[in-house]
């Protein structure tokens, strides 16, 4: 793979310009307005596919955004490889807190800020490149590639589900590789074998017909508002605990080993409270932050509306309330199952004094664990000890790739995390970034492990 990875780093400055190509196109999977923007980066990552050599390349139509398709498929006796990734982004303004405008990329401290940048356009992007320094130079890959790069990741996937079973065939493969997540650190590369699923919801409170004057009718009308806020607060104990009866009922305990082989990640409390701001870390007392994180379910508020929040006063006793939540899940949780134990729940518990509506929302999907003793895993480890110089420890995420376990149960196929961003990029966040040597180890680990995989597979 020596000439490869030559030709990686010769080319490192044009892969750079291209990777800035691609985060300039403000692919919003979410803003109907951008849809042509989403268009335009299928096409784009489509032909710079080409170019890089992979073959049956076709931007697929999906009942959303398009699916990117390209393989090269040249080895009969080499296992196929599934690469997936995502060219849609999160939205971006620069009001929201970013030093400049967030789909211009700029370098800086060798880094290269834009939406998109660590998730997942320089993520996916590294693997495309990975295969053309090899088709470039070797002429040939070791193993068959299939690259599914789809663009409605950060809206949940709505379309890619039917999309997998209708190509069942054409998409065959016996192991996927997803770099979409972060390594511990530089110095300390991470293997992620389990991901959160999620289930989203909505409580409507209503009380009275219209809003109303809170002089005459304060203290003898249950104020929604209030009531949305008592319900809520309900929803957890001190501790920090769901207290949704049968919430916990499904979520698989961790071994003592596994722990043990977890707590090499930890991240202390300081540590924590510094990447995030907060002012103290919170949550289930037994159990360690990235436990909290990685292996424990959430019901998070993501917001509340209701009432009067202008400058200055309004005497008002709002008619309704809404609140908007999520439930990160862990395996073996069901989201559907999940829903209807908080629907439930709430709608017994709630007070004859307000009407509770609990409305399910779309978003949701099932967590996902990943077999470490898989031989694709032993690759992934070659791979990124040659990539990064130094073995991977295994680690849980918090975070969700809701189309993981559709990978794993309608196409059968294994699936292998690999990620190259950190948790500082900030994705999601104003001021994302991607740091140039992440994408230059990132290339180099994935051409390892299509090398890899040729034989522990
Ligand atoms: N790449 C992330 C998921 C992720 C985050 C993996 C952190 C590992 C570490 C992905 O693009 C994402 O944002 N997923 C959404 C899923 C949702 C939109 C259905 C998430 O986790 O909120
Ligand atoms: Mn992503
Ligand atoms: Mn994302």
């Amino acid at each position: 793979m020596q000439p490869a990875l030559d030709y990686a780093a010769q080319n490192a400055a044009a892969f750079r310009q291209q990777l800035f190509d691609l985060i300039r196109i403000p692919s919003v999977s979410t803003l109907p307005e951008r849809a042509g923007a989403v268009r335009e980066a299928a096409q784009w990552l489509a032909d710079n596919m080409r170019r890089a050599g992979i073959e049956n390349v076709a931007v697929m139509p999906t009942a959303g955004h398009p699916v990117v398709y390209g393989d090269w498929l040249h080895a009969p006796d080499a296992p196929t490889v599934l690469i997936y990734g995502h060219y849609d982004v999160q939205p971006a303004e620069k009001a929201d807190g970013w030093d400049g405008d967030p789909f211009q990329p700029v370098e800086r401290d060798g880094k290269v800020y834009g939406r998109g940048a660590t998730d997942d356009k320089g993520q996916m992007f590294a693997h495309i490149k990975a295969v053309e320094s090899i088709l470039q130079t070797v002429g040939a890959l070791p193993v068959n590639v299939k690259f599914v790069i789809e663009g409605e990741e950060e809206i949940g996937s709505p379309n890619l589900p039917p999309f997998l079973a209708e190509h069942k065939d054409k998409l065959g493969a016996d192991v996927c590789v997803i770099s979409d997540g972060s390594i511990l650190s530089e110095a300390q590369p991470s293997i992620v074998y389990a991901l959160r699923g999620l289930t989203a919801l909505e409580i409507e409170v209503h009380g009275p017909a219209t809003d109303l004057h809170s002089g005459m009718y304060g203290g003898a009308v249950h104020n929604p508002v209030q009531a949305l806020a008592e319900i809520i607060a309900g929803l957890h104990d001190a501790d920090g605990r769901v207290t949704v009866p049968g919430f916990y009922d499904d979520v698989l305990a961790l071994s003592a080993e596994e722990r043990a082989e977890l707590s090499k990640t930890d991240i202390s409390e300081a540590d924590w409270i510094a990447q995030n701001g907060a002012p103290a870390a919170w949550g289930e007392p037994e159990f360690s932050i990235r436990e909290r994180v990685g292996a424990r379910p959430t019901l998070e508020v993501n917001g509340m509306a209701g009432g009067f929040y202008g400058a200055g006063v309004k005497t008002v006793l709002p008619a309704r309330a809404l609140a908007k939540i999520t439930c990160r899940l862990v395996a073996d949780q069901n989201p559907q199952k999940i829903f209807d134990l908080i629907k439930r729940h709430i709608e017994q518990t709630a007070p004859p004094t307000v009407r509770v509506e609990v409305r399910g929302l779309k978003g949701s999907g099932h967590p996902a664990l990943v077999d470490i003793n898989a031989p694709s895993m032993r690759a992934a480890i070659t791979a990124y000890e040659r990539g990064f110089g130094a073995p991977p420890v295994f680690m849980r995420e918090g975070g969700s790739i809701p189309i993981v376990a559709d990978f794993q149960q309608t196409l059968g196929v294994p699936v292998v995390l690999m990620g190259f961003g950190l948790n500082t990029d900030s994705p999601h966040g104003p001021n994302e970034h991607f740091h140039l040597s992440m994408f230059r180890k990132g290339i180099d680990t994935a051409i390892h492990f299509l090398d890899a995989i040729k034989t522990t597979e």
